[in-house]
């Protein structure tokens, strides 16, 4: 029978480690379990949110209602060929152990996103990237509760609608539980190396092999980004802007050098880092909450900051740069429990 604690504390289950409690929690194992746990929810009319290990959420005050954190952790092989490996995992296995099983069978597709923080279920929720990879690259498809219909449905990849850190699972206001992903991974792949300094990082490794692939990612990520478990922190706060071209060119005036990509020929994305950094933030701490000193786009906990202090800092950070750029940033972060978000 699933237990459904009262009054339970949230601060291990958030990596900015925000001190807060939710009014009910439970950890169900199976999908059963997870109906079990909504449908006691829907009864008594209380809220509910479904969480991974909390690492891309910010909660700004108690959560009156049940928080719902799946603990299915299998990882089973569905197919097999000479060249490829169909794997499914289930939502609560640990993602970096996930990536770190796959480096250890020699298996290609998750090395670059190495030591992200977070469970396999919340992986194509924000469709997760790093060092030139998405994770939409090698979802097969999502096993995931209709919590319209109680059934299970297995979304196809397209059918999940991924974006940039979006997806069907983020847009459609909490529809779908992910129960598990199944990841087409490559036995004799080749290495993804076009991303900023890894090609000239990983050409200093000895033997270059997958391993060492992931060991740079995570020499990389250890050297720009704060340990959540040091710094609570949730990675990047908001996501990179697309802007026009003209008020690209505009800033590009006004500042020369401009790190960018172009889109296409209208669009180009901006690095929100260099943003805050020219609006003046980076490094910069108010009381408990700051921007960290090698990448401004991470806002970290310093201290036993609340919720609350971190969304106030951050839109402090996001109207600097509306004023500077008249550009808005767009959260990457999910906040609980703001209605705008
Ligand atoms: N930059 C600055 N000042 C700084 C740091 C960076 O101007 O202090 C500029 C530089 O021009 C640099 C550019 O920002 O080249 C990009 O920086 P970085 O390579 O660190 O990547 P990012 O665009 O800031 C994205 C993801 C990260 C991911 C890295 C590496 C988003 C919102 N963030 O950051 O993902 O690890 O690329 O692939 O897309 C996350 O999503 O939580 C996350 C950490």
């Amino acid at each position: 029978m699933l237990k459904i604690h009262k009054n339970h504390s949230l601060k291990n289950n958030n990596t900015f480690g925000v001190d807060i409690a939710s009014a009910y929690f439970a950890e169900p194992q199976s999908a059963d379990e997870i109906k079990f746990a909504l449908e006691y929810a829907q009864e008594r009319n209380w809220n509910y949110y479904v969480t991974g290990e909390g690492s891309n959420l910010l909660y700004v005050s108690d959560y009156d209602g049940l928080i719902i954190r799946p603990r299915l952790n299998n990882i089973a092989i569905s197919d097999e060929s000479a060249s490829e490996i169909l794997l499914n995992v289930q939502a609560g296995v640990n993602w970096d152990q996930f990536v770190s099983y796959c480096v250890s069978n020699n298996w290609y597709g998750t090395e670059n996103l190495s030591l992200i923080p977070g469970s396999v279920g919340a992986a194509p929720v924000q469709n997760i990237g790093a060092y030139g990879t998405e994770a939409k690259e090698i979802i097969e498809f999502v096993e995931a509760l209709d919590t319209r219909t109680m059934k299970i449905e297995l979304l196809s990849n397209n059918n999940c609608q991924f974006g940039y850190r979006d997806s069907i699972f983020k847009r459609s206001n909490d529809r779908y539980i992910v129960l598990g992903v199944t990841f087409r991974l490559q036995k004799n792949g080749t290495f993804r190396l076009d991303y900023g300094n890894l090609k000239e990082e990983f050409s200093r490794m000895p033997d270059q092999t997958l391993a060492d692939l992931r060991e740079t990612v995570i020499n990389i990520r250890r050297k720009k980004l704060p340990d959540p478990s040091l710094y609570g922190n949730a990675g990047s706060f908001f996501k990179n802007p697309v802007v026009h071209r003209n008020l690209f060119e505009s800033i590009r005036h006004r500042y020369g050098k401009v790190p960018h990509y172009e889109m296409n020929s209208a669009k180009i994305k901006i690095p929100a880092a260099w943003l805050i950094e020219k609006a003046g933030w980076k490094g910069k701490r108010h009381s408990n909450v700051g921007t960290w000193p090698t990448q401004p786009l991470v806002i970290v906990n310093y201290g036993n900051a609340s919720g609350i202090e971190i969304y106030e800092f951050s839109e402090m950070v996001r109207q600097s740069v509306l004023d500077t750029f008249n550009i808005h940033l767009l959260r990457e972060v999910t906040l609980i429990d703001i209605s705008e978000n």
